[in-house]
């Protein structure tokens, strides 16, 4: 027998005591689903990229929504899949009076009052270019995009959308929308700023779904360099300044330390999108009987949390609601 003293297994000798101790917990407050709205009311199709995730039409959203809220899933964040022929340079459908993204907001909002809605604020799903920004001689011009922006948010505002989600990386868009939507009413329209976005791979699938591949070029112009750690809190100090309400990092599984650091240096809840490519990639790999999908996703979930995210925007949150429902005790 060695003389050991100290004995980490001690504590974690029975399911009971590593509960206990579990340091971190996630439950489905701390999530948000991501939804795809289709312009076709009552379609349903399946994104070929994304196993289980789905472009809903407006009235076959409603029962998928229902059904989320008794999962205990009540915080959702929507982007529209917008028809070709609607699109152009300047994403004018992101205001059309007959948007049919506005028009679900508004549905949404009358059979679920309670739910927590956050919008996409950004260009690339209404353009003909498929930039977050306004493209000039294949430039993109970022004072030129405010506007824009400033016309969608309102317009979302207006719809009953709870907090708009500025996703597109523009300099001083925090701050104009806060401006925007003060001087229209809707000082109670918060704001998620996309913080630190990166200029990502595992975007892939998310623009399959919304068919928003940029036409000519890439986003490194304007969504950051993945190398670079300090760059997230300058644009987080920017955020807090303009006024953003809660601040976000994305991805997440690959920047779980830049998760940390933004959560160390900020006191705004800070949430992390675990996106479609790190939920591609766990699908793909379970579907080939290569990892446990369902250990692999709740592995992936806790560890986004552990670094930090307070709120986490993940595909996953019904697949983890129904887990956690049906789950009598701690494994
Ligand atoms: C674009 C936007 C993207 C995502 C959310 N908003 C893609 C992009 O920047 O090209 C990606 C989300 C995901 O991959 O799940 N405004």
């Amino acid at each position: 027998m060695e003389d050991i003293r100290q004995r980490p297994r001690r504590n974690r000798q029975s399911a009971v005591v590593r509960a206990l101790f579990r340091e971190t917990s996630l439950t489905v407050d701390h999530l948000i689903y991501p939804l795809f709205l289709e312009s076709k009311p009552l379609l349903k199709t399946e994104i070929s990229s994304m196993p289980g995730i789905y472009r809903w039409g407006e009235e076959v959203l409603l029962k998928e929504i229902e059904k989320c809220v008794a999962l205990g899933i009540r915080a959702f964040v929507l982007f529209p899949a917008v028809p070709d022929e609607l699109k152009d340079s300047s994403a004018s459908y992101s205001w059309d009076k007959n948007n049919f993204y506005l028009k679900a907001i508004r549905r949404i909002k009358q059979h679920f009052p309670e739910v927590w809605l956050v919008s996409d604020v950004a260009m690339d799903p209404y353009s003909s270019d498929g930039h977050d920004g306004w493209v000039e001689d294949g430039k993109i011009i970022n004072d030129k995009t405010l506007p824009v922006l400033g016309q969608m948010a309102v317009a979302q505002a207006d719809a009953g959308i709870d907090m708009i989600g500025p996703s597109d990386m523009m300099d001083g868009r925090v701050g104009y929308l806060r401006t925007v939507l003060d001087r229209a009413g809707f000082q109670q329209t918060g704001i998620l700023s996309y913080t630190a976005k990166y200029a990502s791979a595992f975007y892939g699938p998310f623009r399959d779904a919304l068919d928003s591949a940029p036409k000519s070029g890439d986003k490194k112009t304007y969504q950051m360099d993945y190398a670079n750690r300090k760059e997230a809190i300058r644009e987080l100090r920017l955020d807090e300044q303009e006024g953003a309400d809660m601040v976000m990092v994305k991805p997440a599984w690959s920047y779980l330390d830049v998760i940390s650091e933004v959560k160390a240096h900020s006191t705004l809840p800070v949430a992390a999108y675990n996106v479609s490519g790190e939920y591609a990639m766990i699908k793909a790999a379970a579907a080939n009987g290569w990892i446990d999908g369902t250990q692999a996703m709740e592995e992936m979930l806790v560890s986004i949390r552990r670094a930090g995210a307070d709120v986490i925007l993940t595909y996953f949150a019904p697949e983890y609601a129904s887990l956690i429902q049906n789950r009598s005790k701690y494994i």
